[in-house]
């Protein structure tokens, strides 16, 4: 018999824990190639939101399948734990390469982004001597104990799971949506740091404090970049009392804002760079990379796992630089992002939903209000991405209201043009009301 998605999702749904996925629609995906997914009942999409900001490089690129089939063909694995493997040595060091500071480096490889959050908690602690760790509201850093304490967006990240990791804390994100009419960034960075500074005149000593880690474009919090100002003071907060600056790259990291890192946008370096997801076209990688003399700082065997490193998931890694680089894919993450951009303003003339469109390179959050202005528009976009399925996309939404706009990197002409004609017309659609409100019971999300 011919599977339906329905019926694997009911089976998923008896056998898999529902805290490890956002539920949007039943599509269970059959195979994929570039940019295009197939799902079960063979219906295909163009995944605009790269599952999840990873395959940067699209679905099995020819490169880093090669790469993996050359290693596998040697290995799978070879204990990391007592002795070498080249791959992971290579990869640690092509990562400090990319990576942004001209200083010596070292890695610290893991899994998933969670748990690279994890390893830069216990660099900055063990290096500093200190406990704190500060962070910010809205921020989505991942499920360890360690990411989920730092992270601040959902009260489910923190009900029934305590203790969490004492001496997190989490102070404001300067949301551009908070600046006043006729502010300047510069002015509105300046009035949002004397705010934060005030946290560590009162009741944080500074001196107590170890990392700051924030993401320089807030993903789930509805892709939002932190002013540039506000991250150069916060460079200069930090050098002035010691503390480790630590950049959450998992999501904006390999590209995806037309270069390398999101941080590499500001002129900020920051002292660790943690990094997953993109990272090795889908296998599962993470890394901290940062300051060599902070990682000498935890001794055998603080930070060590079985299978950290492994050789495949490495090969993997290297082929998916290597393919960066070569296809230039930063310039092309700006070339497609800036006509994204500009298909979206030309929606926004005739639409009466969209609020704001922001982001880097192919990182684009387009926030949606309703018709009477009230910004808080999950339904809206609950509508527009459920018709963008129908038409054979795969969007979604974060923060509520924004849609997530990230398609892999390598997403041709022909296909973006497509895409954003869907696009369009779903919005059209929208406003002709022929999107109508029984969808909102096919669709869930976060
Ligand atoms: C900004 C950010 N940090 C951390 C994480 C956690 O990474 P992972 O789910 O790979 O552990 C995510 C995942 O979505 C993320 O977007």
């Amino acid at each position: 018999m011919k599977p339906s998605n329905h019926d694997i999702v009911e089976r998923d749904q008896q056998i898999i824990a529902m805290c490890t996925r956002s539920h949007y629609v039943s599509l269970v995906a059959e195979k994929a190639k570039g940019v295009v997914v197939e799902d079960v009942e063979g219906k295909q999409y163009i995944d605009m939101i790269s599952s999840a900001s990873v395959v940067n490089t699209g679905y099995n690129h020819p490169v880093v399948l090669a790469a993996v089939q050359r290693q596998l063909a040697k290995f799978i694995h070879f204990t990391n734990d007592y002795f070498y493997t080249r791959p992971q040595i290579a990869l640690a060091e092509a990562l400090a390469k990319i990576t942004p500071g001209n200083y010596n480096k070292k890695v610290i490889f893991g899994f998933s982004g969670s748990d690279s959050i994890d390893s830069a908690i216990k660099l900055a602690r063990a290096y500093t001597s200190r406990s704190k760790i500060i962070s910010f509201i809205g921020a989505y850093h991942g499920s360890t104990y360690g990411a989920i304490s730092a992270s601040a967006i959902d009260l489910n990240m923190k009900r029934k799971i305590g203790p969490l990791l004492p001496e997190v804390m989490h102070l404001e994100y300067p949301n551009k949506f908070d600046m006043f009419d006729n502010e300047t960034e510069q002015t509105f960075s300046e009035r949002k740091f004397i705010e934060f500074e005030k946290h560590f005149k009162v009741y944080i000593p500074p001196e107590e404090v170890a990392l700051i880690l924030i993401e320089p474009i807030a993903g789930d919090l509805g892709l939002l970049p932190c002013p540039q100002r506000f991250m150069k003071l916060l460079r200069q907060f930090c050098d002035q009392h010691g503390i480790l600056l630590a950049v959450d790259e998992i999501q904006q990291g390999f590209g995806r804002t037309g270069k390398w890192f999101s941080v590499d946008n500001y002129n900020v370096i920051p002292d660790l760079v943690i990094m997953g997801k993109a990272m090795a076209s889908g296998f599962p990688m993470s890394a901290v990379v940062g300051r060599s003399e902070i990682f000498d700082s935890i001794a055998m065997p603080g930070q060590l796992f079985t299978l950290q490193g492994n050789a495949v998931c490495a090969s993997a890694a290297l082929a998916t630089i290597k393919v960066i680089e070569e296809q230039k894919l930063l310039d092309r993450a700006n070339e497609v992002g800036a006509y994204i951009k500009k298909r979206f303003r030309q929606i926004a003339e005739k639409s009466t939903v969209i609020y704001d469109i922001r982001g880097y390179g192919l990182s684009v959050g387009v926030e949606l209000k309703d018709k009477n202005g009230v910004i808080n528009a999950t339904e809206i976009a609950k509508k527009i991405c459920y018709r963008c399925f129908e038409h054979g996309l795969i969007l979604i939404y974060m923060g509520g209201n924004t849609l997530r706009v990230q398609p892999p990197l390598v997403i041709k002409d022909h296909e973006i043009e497509m895409a954003m004609d869907k696009i369009e017309q779903t919005f059209t659609e929208y406003e002709k009301g022929q999107i109508l409100d029984d969808v909102l019971d096919k669709i869930a999300g976060w």
